[in-house]
């Protein structure tokens, strides 16, 4: 395994580009830090550019994960957004005001008693 860090966090642009990206920032918050971050990307685009590097953990061993893909393929991604767990944060789009926490290990099933027993955990 590689200690070499796969992803870094970028410079910002300069010039007219920085004035532009400055401008079109929003609030959101990541495990209820406040993080002003650019507009118009998705929630992983956002975090990485915001310096986040460790988005969820591992069921199993506790590692830690990031996204990879930024394309929906291999959920290492995962987040709760807006207290809805397992979002692939990196096909969500990025909105004012919402509350991002840290997805750590498996993700909780709702109590029995409030399931449709003709559903499945994920309300279909
Ligand atoms: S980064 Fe791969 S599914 Fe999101």
């Amino acid at each position: 395994m590689t200690s070499k860090p796969l992803f870094r966090v970028l410079s910002p642009a300069a010039g007219a580009d920085a004035k532009a990206q400055a401008e079109a920032t929003i609030q959101i918050w990541f495990n209820d830090q406040a993080l002003s971050v650019p507009a118009g990307r998705s929630v992983a685009a956002a975090l990485l550019a915001a310096g986040v590097q460790r988005f969820r953990a591992t069921p199993v061993s506790g590692a830690p994960r990031a996204p990879y893909c930024m394309m929906g393929a291999c959920f290492e991604c995962l987040v709760e957004i807006d207290g809805m767990p397992s979002r692939q944060s990196c096909l969500v789009a990025v909105q004012d005001g919402m509350r991002i926490h840290s997805q750590e290990g498996a993700r909780d099933l709702p109590p029995l008693s409030d399931m449709n027993p003709l559903e499945n955990a994920h309300g279909r």
